[in-house]
């Protein structure tokens, strides 16, 4: 087969009105970090922490994004995809985390949405993407404090208001495990708590600001489609004895069932609760089904599987299997695995897979960039997606993290996940050979589409 047959097959596997879409995050790439008013986040206070990021760097400039913008939105629209999935930094809009919104920020996001219609290019907005007001942290401990999540919701309703007549899809929260088990139980990253009982309490009030927050948005207006985005992988144990499947288990009931269940059961797992003991959070009368609001959609990040032992309670990677820059396990299979099991355990709502990509290093030879490594991580992972739809599963959206190379949290800018090359001393950004590929296979599916749009017209 040549490369555009292939791409023409691939494609094929794929309902006709899927939606191929890059994604990136506001922290991670606007930089702009006090322009306009804009309050610190929690992010800008963890940078600060010496040792914290591995390269000692921060999220001032980052990619430049805010001031590069309508450059950046025609990369987006260079790559001949329909969606960008973005997220809206809250002190961007709320320097404190509360009250009025700021202008400012507001005018950004307009823009930023405007320039995407523009385009022919669908918004998909993440409402938040770990950057906490960092005064919301100092005064009032941030998410491990209930008060958060009803500012939470007033944000989410202040944001439908601003974009909502525009933006159609809004995510209230990525990654929740993330804020409270790497935020707040390891502390690797913001705001750098280590307490697992903060931790559970922190998911919860995670949980119950995303059931608020719908609430909020489908009142100030009606038209929003609303969801969550989760960090979501199968977790195998690292042997065949007993006591590593124990703890498989229980990671799995730590990762997926905790919030899956929360959100589509309208209860937490009782044997997660009852393992936690003294760390489970005080969940008030009522708040389970308030967090268990119907969802537009469910957004699935999914990079790597989780392997655990007693040994090593948390993921590492197998010995022999392949791994990316971020030592993370390339296991396209499990991806599949991953959608078919959460299809089959849960009556679920339309999936979008709202993030998969991976970092390799990179290097700039004659202005491009050969990365055949990423090219094979996404298209094993786009054909694992092409599985799990051949078995039933509704999935109706791919978005490749990431747009740019970008400030990779607590490694800093060491990795780099982009489809766009970075230069960070000059800020230019070059398409890597990955990119091509995704672009030619957008390029292939909607060829084929508008070709059996056409077909079906002309047919007598
Ligand atoms: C996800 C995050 C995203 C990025 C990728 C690599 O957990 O949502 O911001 O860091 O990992």
């Amino acid at each position: 087969m040549t490369d555009s047959e292939s791409l023409a097959a691939l494609s094929h596997r794929f309902p006709k009105n899927f939606l191929w879409g890059v994604a990136s995050s506001a922290f991670q790439i606007e930089g702009a970090a006090a322009t306009g008013g804009k309050g610190a986040s929690i992010w800008d206070d963890f940078c600060r922490i010496p040792g914290a990021i591995a390269d000692g760097s921060d999220g001032q400039i980052a990619c430049d994004h805010y001031h590069r913008l309508d450059a950046d939105l025609d990369l987006i629209a260079g790559l001949g995809v329909k969606a960008y999935r973005f997220s809206i930094s809250w002190p961007r809009v709320q320097a404190m985390g509360s009250g009025p919104s700021l202008k400012s920020g507001i005018d950004f996001y307009n823009r930023l949405v405007d320039g995407l219609l523009l385009r022919g290019i669908e918004p998909y907005a993440t409402l938040y993407h770990w950057d906490l007001p960092a005064e919301l942290q100092r005064k009032h401990q941030g998410w491990a404090d209930r008060s958060t999540a009803y500012r939470f919701a007033e944000y989410a309703a202040l944001i439908a208001h601003a974009l909502g007549d525009r933006v159609r899809s809004f995510a209230t929260h990525n990654e929740p495990w993330v804020t409270a088990t790497l935020g707040h139980e390891l502390g690797i990253f913001a705001p750098g708590v280590k307490n697992r009982g903060i931790a559970m309490q922190v998911a919860h009030h995670c949980l119950l600001s995303h059931g608020l927050a719908a609430q909020a948005m489908r009142s100030a207006r009606r038209s929003v489609d609303v969801g969550i985005v989760l960090n979501l992988s199968p977790v195998y144990a690292a042997s065949a004895s007993l006591a590593d499947h124990r703890v498989a288990a229980r990671e799995d009931g730590l990762l997926v069932r905790w919030y899956m269940d929360a959100l589509l059961r309208g209860a937490y797992p009782r044997d997660v609760l009852e393992y936690l003991g003294a760390d489970a959070p005080q969940i008030s009368a009522g708040d389970e089904q308030l967090i268990a609001q119907s969802l537009d959609f469910l957004g699935v990040n999914y990079y790597h599987p989780i392997i655990c032992s007693v040994a090593r309670p948390f993921s590492h990677a197998r010995e022999g299997v392949p791994v990316t820059d971020m030592g993370w396990e390339v296991a396209p299979a499990s991806f599949t695995e991953l959608l078919v099991r959460l299809d089959r355990d849960y009556d679920l709502p339309p999936l979008y897979i709202t993030e998969n990509g991976a970092a390799y290093r990179d290097v700039l030879v004659e202005g491009g960039v050969e990365d055949p490594e990423r090219r094979a991580y996404i298209e094993s992972h786009v054909s694992a997606v092409a599985d799990a739809i051949g078995q039933g599963v509704d999935v109706r959206g791919y978005f490749l993290w990431s747009l740019l190379d970008n400030f990779e949290w607590a490694s800093g800018y060491t990795k780099r996940f982009g489809i766009y090359y970075v230069d960070y001393a000059t800020q230019a950004r070059t398409l890597k050979r990955s990119g091509v590929w995704f672009k030619n296979l957008a390029a292939a599916f909607h060829r084929e589409r508008t070709g059996a749009a056409l077909a079906a017209e002309l047919r007598p």
